[in-house]
């Protein structure tokens, strides 16, 4: 039923393959690489023609701005300024979560181009916990611009498969590290100053280090899902416009009451834990049911599987719509929820 996809030529494994992606790297080219949370879209950070290359891969629009992938800690105040009234909070978060899928985004240096923080005066910052990643940062010794290696708006990949499907023909060279071990973006936080000791956390994208993760070091201040707020003033100005979107039409509901098949049509199940007593499993003749946790309903489980689940339903032929049943709107559940909230607004098209 899935149409095979081959691995070109382009997807690499080997040491070479490390190599290859260092040497084109410094070369200004850009290049697929794993990281423990979705495939990246690499190109050299301070070198504007290849980080142009990667807007130019992606489709991606020019107002939204990419993450700074640093070789280690040195990098920091070279990339970004640390506040002194924010400094201990941020030393305790990157000794907490680095290397790891925590972006932090604080003011910029003059060093990071305009084009990779979209002319903002910030720069979103992580360090990648992949060892091909850091194999290759650490060679290059250069800190790494990089999106998620899908076209704008598509579906993040989380192995060089997926990637070769979205970017076949386009880049290089896809570096294969196997399957993402998170499978979910970075979770992406802005600090505040706030009158006590704690400063406000603001999670502007949801991730797999989860408010429950961050609270004891801040007020957490969760700005993902107030649209009022994305409207007015974009604080992850590429918020906005990812929206993960599969081809078919999506739907969530809220409860297996939500759901009145309509006879003729096809519809495939994301399912949760797969388990009859959720009550989706028998609501139609599903076409096709995959299951994010199976048996246990494990959310961290789910989110490793989310994307390339969801890829998989987007690739069958004549279904005519995608059912997600919702998942707990906690912890991993929460980076889930607001994934397929965007890919449920925006799929179809
Ligand atoms: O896990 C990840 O974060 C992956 C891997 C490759 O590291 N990268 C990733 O990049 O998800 P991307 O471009 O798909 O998502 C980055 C998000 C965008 O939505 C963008 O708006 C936001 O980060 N962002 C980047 N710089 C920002 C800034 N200065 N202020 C606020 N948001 C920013
Ligand atoms: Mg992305």
């Amino acid at each position: 039923m899935y149409t095979e996809i081959a691995y070109t030529e382009s997807v690499r494994t080997t040491k070479g393959a490390i190599n290859d992606a260092v040497l084109l790297l410094r070369g200004g080219d850009i290049v697929a690489l794993p990281t423990e949370t979705v495939y990246g879209l690499a190109a050299d950070a301070f070198d504007s023609t290849a980080v142009a290359k990667i807007f130019e891969a992606k489709e991606r629009p020019a107002f939204d701005p990419l993450i700074v992938h640093l070789p280690n800690l040195k990098w920091l105040p070279k990339v970004a300024v640390v506040p002194d009234d924010l400094r201990e909070v941020i030393d305790a978060l990157i000794k907490a979560f680095w290397p790891g899928p925590l972006t932090l985004v604080l003011p910029k240096t003059d060093a990071v181009p305009d084009i990779v923080t979209a002319g903002l005066p910030t720069v979103a910052v992580r360090m990648s916990d992949h060892e091909i990643f850091k194999k290759i940062i650490t060679a290059l010794d250069q800190p790494i611009a990089a999106p998620s290696a899908n076209r704008f708006g598509r579906i993040s990949p989380t192995s060089a498969t997926a990637v070769s499907e979205e970017l076949d023909g386009r880049i290089p060279l896809i570096v294969d590290g196997g399957a993402c071990a998170r499978g979910l973006e970075s979770t992406i936080i802005r600090l505040e100053k706030a009158r006590g000791p704690k400063p406000f956390i603001h999670i502007l994208r949801a991730g797999p280090i989860t408010a429950e993760d961050l609270k004891k070091f801040g007020k957490i201040v969760t700005e993902a899902h107030n649209e009022a707020v994305e409207a007015n003033a974009p604080e992850a100005p590429g918020m906005l416009a990812n929206h993960y979107a599969p081809t078919t039409p999506l739907r969530i509901l809220s409860s297996p009451d939500d759901f009145r098949p309509e006879p003729g049509r096809r519809y495939a199940l994301l399912s949760y834990r797969g388990d009859k007593k959720d009550g989706y499993l028998k609501l139609t003749d599903w076409a096709e049911t995959l299951v994010l946790s199976p048996g246990s309903g494990k959310l961290p489980e789910a989110g490793i599987r989310f994307f390339h689940l969801l890829r998989q339903l987007d690739k069958l032929e004549d279904i005519d719509e995608i059912i997600a049943e919702p998942v707990p709107d906690r912890g991993v559940g929460a980076a889930i929820m607001e994934r397929l909230r965007k890919a449920a607004a925006k799929s179809g098209v």
